[in-house]
């Protein structure tokens, strides 16, 4: 085996495709599509979102500081999609992809998307200007997540959520488990029953 040289890229996978909710207050939300997200921080909970300057959202998100993630089931693959490729500036999205816009606790304006199954409302705790993309760090102040994700014990089974993945330029849905936190150390009884339950 050996490895060929590429030159360097954005070719960390899979990463996730999120719908960005923001909005000014008084006027219509929107919703942009984001690959380059990911958790920064535990405590306080940080996430980020690296989003281009000429993108309409960019300045929405920049003058409110705040913005809500919507994580990105199946059911809102097409609309995650086609929010990734017409713009606020053009359409109103909320509108053209039958999405549903919910105010949300501790946000000014910027809503949740309620056909998605979890949201992570942020305001914005720092900015880096990294050269393509301005990169937003955002603290969790609430979130939620939809009441179809409780199983018949009212606990929550994030596997209802069928989130997607994003993979090389295409979506996936996520397979079966193959494992769990730390369970190349478990004990065969706790890895059988973990698994059981996982399946
Ligand atoms: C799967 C996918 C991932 C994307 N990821 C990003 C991203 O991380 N940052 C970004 O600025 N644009 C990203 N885009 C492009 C924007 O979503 C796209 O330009 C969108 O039309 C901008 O909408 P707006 O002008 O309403 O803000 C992505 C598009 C798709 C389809």
């Amino acid at each position: 085996m050996a490895f060929v040289n590429l030159k360097p890229g954005t070719l960390l996978a899979p990463v996730p495709a999120v719908l960005v909710s923001c909005a000014r207050k008084g006027e219509k939300p929107n919703a942009v599509t984001i690959a380059w997200a990911g958790t920064v921080n535990s405590d306080p909970p940080m996430v980020s979102v690296s989003v281009r300057p000429e993108r309409y959202s960019h300045d929405i998100i920049e003058e409110t500081g705040e913005f809500v993630v919507n994580l990105c089931g199946e059911k809102n693959l097409q609309a995650t999609d086609w929010c990734g490729v017409k713009s606020g500036r053009d359409f109103d999205k909320f509108k053209e992809c039958g999405l549903t816009a919910v105010s949300v606790e501790g946000m000014e304006a910027a809503p949740a998307i309620a056909e998605c199954p979890i949201y992570l409302a942020c305001k914005v705790r720092k900015v880096e200007r990294l050269g393509s993309h301005d990169m937003y760090i955002g603290e969790i102040v609430s979130m939620g997540i939809s009441d179809e994700l409780l199983d018949e014990t009212g606990r929550i089974d994030y596997n209802k959520a069928n989130l997607v993945a994003y993979n090389h330029g295409a979506y996936y849905g996520l397979g079966e488990a193959l494992g769990f936190f730390g369970y190349s150390v478990a004990a065969p009884d706790v890895l059988e029953r973990r698994m059981a339950q996982l399946k």
